[in-house]
């Protein structure tokens, strides 16, 4: 198993993000996160990508349980995820290649970081093309960031994430930031990249016509809990609707939740 979770709850003071979920996701395997906002995706990445501690439950990433790391193998473990934040996290003034390079940080230590930083040998400004072209983007290397478009954009975090050589990429609501007309070739590359590079891929999503489009595999989440476990295929449309449903009815919910 890439991913082992074990009837894990999460809370953060009175509110509780995650439920007694049990989760197991194999290697190479791509899914889905579908849910309405609070639902526990954003909590449940992070507890994947060892950032946050469960209250209650097991898991193990990789085949490692973090809690029982030191901090060198846990800073090892983390070098083998990677994962594409919502707000994407690039630096804006600066060249692409250093973007891409930025994915490295975790593994090759401070003074090497430095000296990247300055002068980039041709092995890592070539691995970093590679990234980019697979991304779609190598011509982009040495353009600025933020003169790219935000589809371009979400492009450089995919190749950045990618430079990392991780095991489990993960990528929370990669959609967000791109037009809608852009958002399923966003997903496609994801996909296929991980079909190809043989990479675990776990992406949290709002629409979940675009998901059953893309994904082998769904899974529902409803106030951090497992709502729905399945292939495109199988999911029925009431499971769909109770997700839809629950969409206009959260306000008040989480109102009620955090209150
Ligand atoms: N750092 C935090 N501090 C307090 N509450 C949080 C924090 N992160 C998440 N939550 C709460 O946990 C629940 C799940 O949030 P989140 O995982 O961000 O959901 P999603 O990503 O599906 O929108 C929500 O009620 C949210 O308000
Ligand atoms: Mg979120």
């Amino acid at each position: 198993m890439a991913i082992h979770l074990d009837q894990i709850s999460c809370s953060f003071g009175s509110t509780r993000a995650l439920h007694h979920l049990s989760l197991d996701i194999a290697v190479g395997e791509q899914v889905a996160l579908i849910g309405p906002s609070g639902c526990g995706k954003t909590t449940l990445l992070r507890l994947i990508g060892t950032q946050l501690r469960p209250n209650q439950g097991h898991l193990t990433v990789l085949d490692q349980n973090p809690a029982l790391l030191d901090p060198g193998q846990l800073r090892k473990l983390r070098t083998r995820i990677a994962m594409i934040p919502q707000h994407l996290g690039l630096v804006p003034n600066v060249q692409v290649r250093r973007n891409v390079l930025n994915g490295g940080l975790g593994t090759i230590g401070l003074p090497r970081t430095l000296v990247q930083s300055i002068l980039p040998s041709p092995s890592e400004t070539q691995r970093a093309f590679h990234w980019l072209d697979r991304t779609g983007i190598g011509e982009k290397i040495y353009d600025r960031t933020d003169s790219l478009s935000g589809g371009q954009q979400q492009r450089v975090a995919v190749a950045r994430a990618l430079y990392q050589e991780p095991g489990i990429l993960l990528a929370d609501e990669p959609t967000s930031s791109v037009d809608p007309a852009r958002a399923r070739d966003m997903i496609e590359l994801l996909t296929s990249l991980s079909r190809e590079e043989g990479l675990t891929l776990v992406v949290s999503m709002h629409d979940l016509d675009l998901a059953r489009a893309c994904f082998p595999r769904l899974v529902g989440l409803r106030h951090g809990e497992v709502a729905f476990d399945q292939s495109p295929d199988e999911l029925s449309e009431e499971a769909c609707q109770s997700l839809y449903q629950l969409e206009s009815s959260l306000p008040e919910h989480h109102h009620e939740q955090t209150d």
